[in-house]
């Protein structure tokens, strides 16, 4: 049976606002301005084909595990995963797993602001005309003029914090749910709008061709990798955003069910933001392999060219702040929730304290683009270092622990009460997945990626 207890934290109205909270954590900057730039930097279709399996063999198993761990536990990750390895008399070790997970979302939620920051700063540029008739020097200036300048950026990632922690603040139904529900339908209407107007004005057929054509020489070890974390992070797994989500769950909501609506849901955007994005790269003759600039050069300098650009323009960039907004808050929940179990703060305090030592820290990001752009550990800047050991280390290490939690230590009744399922295929296949072939599966990507194998 599922538990029948709620969190102190709060519960969610149903099940459709868990839907629209957890597709707005999932649906965010990795699915809108990263997955493009990485398809493009990874050559395209077999890089998309390679990440959809992930999404499926392992992102979906690993993503009803973690919801139905949240909905058992019913606290902060640290404090869940320690009941619930007393409960299945697992170690006591397993409550760093909850650790590590508050600590991922810290580092995720530092750069992420900063890079939300550029959106906003986006919003204000396109509003105020500048990219009509901008050329090619002209965007590299734009960009160049705002990564270049800390003390803009530190401004643009202030807002965007405190506009996290506003919300935060508010609570689970006041905050969380009221801010999903109001910016995930506009940003599904805006992304419709601007796939439509890469059909009507921008060269479909060569994106589809690009995204979905799969060229598998172009595939390296690393690119695996790279799609592998990339699909934990654009689901939000494996630091414990969406078992917090999923402790705020009704009980007797079909956890297989919701799983799979939000990662449709999370796939389907990003396969349509690239659909709105390549056309109209490759109708202005650009490149598609330009990097995290892909959306804020590449982009900018085609709407500047076209009719109605200067609209659309503003539209895009207010979509990315909505997602990146939505996924923020889900970023900086498990550490809110840990502070006012165990420190015994209020939410708002909790709120603003996580979020000062996220935007602290998110300074370093900041200055990666400028003051800091040639200091490099391990060849790669800051900001760069961030990305890399959250997304590719941290978040796969973290499911992978979770699906080896769920599969071997806790008590399979418990998994079958808590999913509400009977005894049979899909719960066997689901079993396996999780059992077998997700931890190993990311093992042996973690291994290749390093030439061990
Ligand atoms: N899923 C979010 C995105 O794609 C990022 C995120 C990662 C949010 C982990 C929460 C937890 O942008």
């Amino acid at each position: 049976m599922a538990t029948e207890s709620t969190s102190i934290h709060g519960e969610w109205s149903g099940k459709l606002a868990f839907i629209l909270a957890a597709t707005g954590s999932a649906v965010g900057l990795g699915n809108i301005w990263k997955f493009p730039y990485i398809t493009g930097e990874n050559g395209g279709g077999a890089f998309v084909l390679v990440y959809l399996l992930c999404i499926l063999l392992i992102g979906i198993p690993i993503m009803m595990a973690e919801i139905l761990l949240g909905r058992r536990g019913r606290q902060s990750p640290m404090n869940t995963m320690a009941k619930l390895a007393r409960e299945a008399g697992g170690g006591r070790a397993w409550k760093y797993l909850g650790i590590m997970g508050v600590i991922a979302g810290f580092l995720i939620l530092s750069f992420y602001s900063v890079i939300a920051g550029w959106a906003l700063a986006y919003i204000e540029r396109a509003a105020a005309g500048a990219f009509t008739g901008i050329d090619k020097a002209g965007v590299e200036q734009l960009f160049g003029g705002l990564v270049g300048d800390w003390e803009r950026l530190l401004g643009w990632h202030t807002l965007f914090m405190v506009m996290t922690v506003v919300v935060v603040a508010r609570g689970v139904r006041e905050g969380l749910e009221t801010a999903v529900s109001v910016l995930m339908p506009l940003l599904f209407l805006i992304l419709v709008l601007l796939v439509g107007y890469a059909i009507a004005q921008g060269d479909f057929a060569r994106a589809v061709e690009f995204m979905f054509r799969p060229d598998f020489s172009k595939l390296t070890g690393e690119s695996i990798l790279v799609a592998m974390g990339h699909s934990f992070f654009t689901l939000s797994l494996g630091m414990g955003a969406i078992m917090i989500y999923g402790s705020y769950l009704p009980s007797h909501v079909s956890i297989g069910q919701v799983t799979l609506v939000v990662a449709i849901a999370d796939t389907v955007v990003a396969l349509l933001a690239g659909l709105a994005i390549f056309p109209i790269v490759f109708s202005q003759g650009l490149e598609a392999g330009a990097g995290p600039g892909l959306i804020f050069q590449t982009l900018p300098l085609a709407f500047g060219q076209m009719p109605g650009g200067a609209i659309i323009g503003v539209l895009f960039f207010v979509m990315l702040t909505f997602a990146a907004w939505s996924s923020a808050i889900s970023l900086i929940e498990p550490a809110v929730t840990w502070f006012v179990e165990n420190m015994s703060m209020s939410r708002a305090t909790a709120a603003v304290a996580t979020g000062f030592v996220a935007w602290l820290l998110g300074i370093g990001t900041v200055l990666s683009f400028n003051e800091w752009s040639d200091v490099t550990w391990f060849g790669r800047t800051f900001f760069a270092n961030l990305d890399f050991l959250t997304t590719n280390i941290m978040l796969p290490l973290g499911g992978l622990l979770i699906s080896v939690f769920v599969a071997w230590i806790m008590h399979r009744e418990h998994l079958l009460g808590e999913l509400e399922m009977p005894d049979g295929a899909v719960f066997q296949l689901w079993h396996f997945l999780i059992r077998f072939f997700a931890p190993a599966a990311v093992i042996v990507i973690f291994l290749n990626s390093v030439g061990i194998i």
